[in-house]
């Protein structure tokens, strides 16, 4: 009988403990978050053998930032994400910070022992300043021949000293252009990005440099360099050189810029003035966001980024974990009158998960609300609407209760989040905030589509022509949404959705 009964019970066990060490208010349920202990960015992100792995900064022993270390976790799917031990602990005082990962498909850094093709980790390893020296960044390796399970710090390291207290953040990525892999990785207090080539990883050799340009407060941090596909056209690409700002982002504290261009291999050219000045996202809690190496040619790129912003990331409201990630988002660039932009859209993986399902047409807004009420409860949810003639204001009033909410809307040519009024704020006096993005419908109806996950709410307007990300703190019970405007539109259309859990 015992025989029978113990699967069952470990099944239940296994099942219960899981949902109890990720159900405690303000945990999102289908974006990543450590278990325990602090995170900030993602590193590493890449696409090997079936299997996404997401390596991110993380304290293995407390919820403020601290012996960073990169955190490992992996999903099939992008949206149900397994927590596996730390990957690279700080070591000998040297700390493991921002970088990327790469598969050496051909053994070019002579590491792969295996029949499989080995990964190979690109860091930064930070000393701390001390009362005899300097703070040192340098860029070194480790590699992984079993999937990334367990790793070596390369005897060698490092392999880039340019004996500098800030130098850091490696991205390195294969380039057909230059027949060998390039590393962006950034020099933050002098607002530029420096471009390394190496046919073997371990020796790199300078090619070029960019910058400083568009926005140059505070430091630069966390360079990518990505080929991003020109919607509609035929197989035509630009290079997106996205990179962090810290302090100097457009809402305050942390935030990031792009710019668009070309590269041959060597060296990035900016399409636009210096003076252009273009943001990944609007909302206060994108940061540090990276692209996945290793992707399938056929499929457009996928970045996902911390969601939180410094000013106040050491003060969330949230235990025993501090620190998530975005959802994955598909990029590409949209022509418009100013030029190419980046579109972002959350990965389509997310639809797995969709439950209860409400679609609405007219325009009686309470009529509206009383059906969407009966219907959509949950904190977890996806939020479709589009409104033709937008002339007065328009929006949504989320997780609503208690006299707090959240809204998003869109009024006088801007998309807007407010969550001055949405629950837990006085954490920070950067905290309660209002972020917008400015937006022209013209004469097309606007359209936004929000995802909404207890703590996280992320606005994707116009297809993504606009991201929008913040964070909120609202009480459990706050479950209500209401649709609002002040003037007249004309007809709303709006499909939602509850969706489950990916920790269940
Ligand atoms: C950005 C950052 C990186 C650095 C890491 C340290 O958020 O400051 O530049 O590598 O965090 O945790």
């Amino acid at each position: 009988m015992i025989h029978r009964i113990a699967p069952i019970l470990l099944a239940w066990l296994c099942a219960f403990s899981q949902s109890a060490w990720y159900d405690q208010p303000y945990r999102p349920q289908y974006h990543f978050s450590p278990r325990q202990n602090w995170t900030n960015d993602p590193n590493g992100l890449v696409y090997f053998d079936s299997e996404y792995h997401l390596f991110y900064q993380y304290n293995p022993f407390g919820d403020v930032w601290g012996h960073m270390s990169w955190g490992h976790a992996v999903s099939r799917d992008l949206v149900h994400w397994q927590e596996l031990p730390v990957a690279l602990p700080e070591e000998n005082g040297v700390m493991i910070f921002t970088g990327s990962t790469v598969v050496d498909t051909h053994n070019t850094s002579g590491f792969c022992t295996g029949s499989k093709p080995c990964m190979v980790a690109v860091y930064t390893g930070h000393t701390p300043q001390t009362p005899v020296h300097a703070a040192l960044q340098t860029q070194n390796l480790a590699y992984s021949n079993d999937h990334g399970r367990t790793w070596t710090k390369y005897s060698g390291n490092p392999v880039l000293d340019l004996h500098l207290s800030d130098f850091r953040d490696p991205h390195v990525f294969w380039s057909d252009q230059g027949r060998r892999w390039v590393m962006a990785v950034a020099l933050p207090n002098d607002h530029k990005v420096l471009f390394y080539g190496s046919p073997d990883l371990r020796a790199w050799e300078r090619l070029s440099e960019f910058g400083p340009a568009g926005a140059m407060g505070g430091q630069w941090e966390c360079p990518t360099l990505t080929e991003v596909p020109v919607m509609g056209g035929r197989r035509d690409t630009r290079w997106v050189l996205k990179v962090g700002l810290n302090p100097g982002g457009l809402q305050g504290g942390s935030g990031e810029q792009y710019f668009v261009g070309s590269f041959d291999g060597t060296r990035f050219t900016n399409d636009n003035p210096p003076s252009t000045t273009l943001w990944t996202d609007y909302g206060k809690d994108c940061y540090c966001a990276l692209t996945f190496n290793g992707m399938p040619r056929t499929q457009v790129p996928v970045m996902m980024g911390w969601m939180n912003n410094w000013q106040y990331a050491a003060k969330v409201p949230t235990q025993p974990w501090r620190g998530q990630m975005t959802i994955p988002r598909r990029l590409q660039l949209r022509k418009g009158p100013e030029g190419l932009r980046l579109v972002q859209e959350p990965i389509e993986t997310v639809q797995a998960l969709r439950g209860v399902h409400f679609t609405w047409s007219g325009v009686n807004i309470p009529d509206l609300n009383r059906a969407l009420m009966e219907k959509i409860r949950g904190q977890s949810f996806e939020l479709s609407s589009t409104v033709l003639g937008t002339t007065g204001e328009v929006g949504w009033r989320l997780l609503a209760g208690d006299g707090k909410f959240t809204t998003v809307g869109y009024a006088n040519g801007e998309v807007f989040v407010d969550r001055t009024q949405s629950g837990e704020t006085g954490f920070s006096k950067d905290f309660p905030a209002r972020t917008s993005a400015p937006l022209v419908v013209g004469n097309a109806p606007l359209k936004l589509t929000i995802l909404v996950d207890r703590s996280t709410v992320e606005v994707f307007a116009m297809d993504g022509l606009v991201a929008m990300t913040n964070l909120v703190y609202q009480p459990a019970p706050a479950k209500g949404m209401e649709f609002y405007a002040v003037g007249k539109p004309g007809r709303i259309t709006v499909e939602g959705w509850e969706l489950k859990s990916a920790l269940k």
